[in-house]
């Protein structure tokens, strides 16, 4: 593959810099611990991110960056770490030119590059399915395989060859095996559904009427349905025919939700209809008598200008969240909505074991009022009520999207185990993982490891437990 991108110098970007900056070793380390590693914490803690190798050429978008993971293995009173770039076939192209063949997001691009338009980092989301490790990517396409716990590139896995292009965000109900996909694009079907049976294969599969096309990021699923979104955020439509990205908001157009039967046909999608919104992340859903109950981090305008100072912004893109809760009732077909709290949350987490089924707490990173998206804690939510505690990291100390391990042993109840992130000093560029017990969050972690290197901000994790590696 030549190098069809125009060499230009890397335009300055926040999200080049601090705890932002990537960094480009790869190492495998055992660490030290400040406490005590709990006994009843064994597996491991993954989280995946954006990491570019090479200068981007002009205009950086934080979404661009090559995939990496980052790893901590808590295993008999050890916690050994590691980090790998996702060896896409991308990087290899890339590696083999020695420089960067593709321009960012936002760059003007290029529809004829023989790898596609956009580079495939499987940077965004990671997901543990029967017994095997992916990354997503938050555009779609092929995702990666990785292997747990050396991190090691195993390549593309197209689920025996019955599907090659899924986005960031499948869901998993971990009582059925079943993983809930899909996929988005600019042109017909705007909008696939389908679902990854148990053996690891396509199972079901369907496409959904949008009335255009649309930046979509993620789905919810209850035991029965799956919930799909149609959010007024796109790609400008007139704009695209000419070849150019420019993201547009219609905030004179609902907020749709979709409401799937797990394996029914895509003309069976039943939409409800809601106040304007973009979500990147919702926490869960669940059936609750002739109600399906979503819960997710709702932004009113994810394109309303002001207040750069205050609240975080990924260039365009205004990061103003909050917990908040919808109700969509299958016999009147009405909705209803209400915030849950008013403090600036996102990339949400719970205990995977009750995803789709009712649940009670999401650990939810606490956005700090900064120009860049940086999260100073954590809430601890009951998302029935919208009450929190909050843990913070301190001055000047970052983390981002927190996993929940359950106890060794542990009750099914979704607060009986440890919270755990990775945060970074701004001003030192000293990185650690807290273990914070998620019964008492408020107070000092259980433990912190030390993690002998930065690990710069990132986006999706997982938690596998040792029982679960095979
Ligand atoms: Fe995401």
């Amino acid at each position: 593959m030549t190098a069809v991108v125009e060499r230009r110098e890397t335009v300055p970007s926040p999200y080049l810099e601090g705890p932002f900056a990537p960094i480009d070793t790869e190492i495998t380390a055992e660490c030290d611990v400040v406490g005590e590693l709990p006994a009843d914490l064994s597996g491991v803690y993954i989280r995946n991110g954006s990491n570019p190798k090479y200068p981007p050429p002009g205009r950086y978008h934080w979404f661009d960056g090559d995939g990496m993971v980052h790893a901590l293995h808590f295993e008999n009173g050890r916690a050994v770490y590691r980090n790998r770039y996702i060896a896409t076939e991308a990087l290899a192209a890339e590696m083999d030119a020695g420089e960067a063949m593709w321009s960012g997001v936002n760059e003007r691009p290029n529809f004829s590059h023989p790898g596609g338009p956009f580079k495939d980092t499987a940077n965004t989301d990671l997901v543990f399915h029967r017994g095997r490790l992916l990354a997503l990517w938050w555009l779609g396409g092929p995702c990666y395989e990785i292997d747990v716990p050396s991190l090691e590139t195993v390549g593309r896995f197209d689920f025996g060859g019955t599907l090659a292009s899924l986005t960031a965000h499948p869901k998993l109900d971990v009582k059925t095996d079943e993983l809930m996909v899909f996929d988005y694009n600019v042109v017909p079907p705007y909008l696939t559904y389908g679902v990854v049976g148990p053996d690891a294969t396509l199972v079901h599969q369907t496409e959904v009427d949008l009335p255009g096309p649309r930046l979509l990021h993620d789905l919810a699923i209850t035991e029965h349905h799956t919930i799909l979104m149609d959010f007024p955020l796109m790609w400008d439509p007139e704009l695209l025919a000419q070849g150019r990205t420019k993201v547009s908001f219609r905030s004179d157009l609902p907020a749709r939700f979709g409401v799937i039967g797990r394996h029914d046909a895509g003309d069976r999608v039943r939409w409800f209809e809601a106040e304007p919104c973009y979500m990147y992340h919702t926490i869960n859903a669940w059936e609750a008598g002739n109600e399906i109950v979503l819960v997710g981090c709702r932004i009113d305008n994810p394109l309303r200008d002001g207040d750069r100072d205050r609240i975080p912004h990924i260039d365009v893109l205004r990061l103003e969240p909050f917990l908040h809760e919808w109700r969509f009732n299958l016999v009147t077909g009405t909705v209803r909505e209400r915030p849950l709290d008013d403090v600036m949350t996102e990339f949400p987490r719970m205990d995977n074991r009750l995803l789709g089924r009712p649940s009670r707490y999401a650990y939810s990173p606490r956005i700090a009022a900064a120009p860049e998206l940086l999260f100073d804690g954590f809430l601890k939510y009951d998302t029935n009520t919208g009450e929190s505690e909050t843990h913070a990291y301190g001055e000047g100390r970052f983390g981002g999207e927190t996993v929940f391990a359950p106890r060794v042993g542990a009750s099914v109840a979704d607060d009986d185990g440890y919270v755990l992130t990775f945060v970074t000093d701004a001003e030192t560029g000293d990185s650690e993982v807290v273990v914070v017990d998620a019964r008492r969050v408020t107070g000092e972690p259980v433990c912190r490891v030390r993690i002998p290197q930065r690990v710069p901000i990132g986006y999706h994790s997982w938690w596998i437990d040792e029982s679960e590696l095979i």
